[in-house]
């Protein structure tokens, strides 16, 4: 047989190989057969050199027709098998996309949040609008235009975080007031809510805690007022039947000041462990504006009166659901937060 019917019959022979070949790893198989190194294209063109001269351009030209037709052969019947072997898998794999959807764990909101949330509702019905500020705050703000001054035992290194002698974290939400103050004009009825820090930190009382502090200033606002505002609250935030009372106290931003307590919520002031055998729990600290921080914030005092009032977050929220241990809530103990 010529070299250029040897030729001839591979070429027919690969093409007949290949297409029955229906995966990529047999072709392969066949590939290496016909073009591999020790392939039977190699093995022919090994005849070359028993060629005469006049013949060998010919077959050389044919030899390498034939090797590019088997590269472009086998390289269409990769595409062919390859296409092939997707759709069986895209068969075999099909999903089915009307199954629903894993469900994403979700987290629920942390206790704190909720009464934040449900006194802005309680305090947004009366009328009242939220307003922040910084928790690093300055000296004037969180003490000095609020009536406290350098001596005031609340100044002392021991309750609170100085980041420098003009600067601390703030110890109360207080000085929202003056910053609202500075800012707008009577009438005013704001709260703020927000995080607030003391050096303090045993089982009652955490470093960092929250408190929402709320005020209210226009002409001929009263002492009634502030009962009125502060009852509908309680009875809104812990129900119409809990009874509530005013206590005579001190604050230096407030003049007259007053402690409210509300009937225990545990035993219903028969006296308890929580409140002390008293039958009272005091939750908030209020009080009519002291002239002297409308004089920080050029308000006239003869104009305007007010009444403000602070809380701790924390113990409304222990109150409210019953938690003894304020830590928890600080903790992040998903099975403490679950129960939201
Ligand atoms: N700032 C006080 C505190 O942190 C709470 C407070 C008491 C706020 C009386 C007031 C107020 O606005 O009138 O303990």
């Amino acid at each position: 047989m010529d070299m250029k019917q040897k030729l001839e019959e591979m070429l027919a022979a690969a093409k007949a190989a290949v297409t029955e070949v229906a995966d990529e790893a047999a072709l392969q198989e066949i590939r290496v057969r016909y073009l591999g190194k020790k392939g039977q294209l190699t093995t022919i063109m090994k005849g070359m050199g028993a060629l005469s001269s006049d013949e060998r351009p010919t077959i050389g030209a044919l030899a390498n027709r034939v090797k590019e037709q088997l590269g472009q052969l086998f390289d269409q019947h990769l595409q062919r098998v390859k296409q092939q072997e997707l759709s069986r898998r895209l068969e075999h794999e099909s999903i089915d996309v009307t199954l629903p959807g894993r469900r994403g764990v979700s987290g629920s909101k942390h206790p704190v949040t909720l009464i934040t949330e449900e006194l802005i509702d309680i305090f947004s019905a009366l009328g009242f609008c939220v307003a922040e500020g910084p928790e690093v705050e300055q000296d004037f703000y969180n003490f000095e235009a609020l009536n406290i001054p350098r001596d005031h035992p609340a100044r002392d290194m021991q309750d609170t975080f100085y980041i420098n002698d003009d600067v601390v974290l703030r110890t109360h939400t207080s000085p929202v007031q003056i910053r609202t103050m500075l800012k707008h004009r009577p009438p005013l009825r704001i709260i703020a809510p927000g995080t607030v820090y003391r050096r303090d930190s045993d089982i009652t009382h955490s470093p960092m805690f929250h408190q929402i502090e709320g005020f209210m200033v226009d002409e001929n606002i009263t002492f009634g007022d502030l009962k009125g505002i502060l009852t509908t609250f309680i009875h809104e935030c812990f129900g119409t039947k809990v009874a509530v009372r005013f206590r005579p106290s001190f604050f230096p931003f407030t003049e007259p000041s007053a402690e409210v307590d509300i009937q225990c919520v545990i035993c219903g002031g028969k006296g308890c462990r929580v409140c002390k055998n008293s039958g009272w729990l005091e939750i908030l600290g209020s009080g009519m504006i002291d002239p002297e921080v409308f004089k920080s914030v050029e308000y006239d005092s003869s104009k305007y009166s007010g009444f403000a009032f602070g809380m701790g977050l924390e113990r409304i929220a222990m109150l409210k659901y019953g938690v003894n241990d304020l830590r928890l809530f600080f903790e992040n103990d998903v099975r403490f937060l679950r129960q939201f």
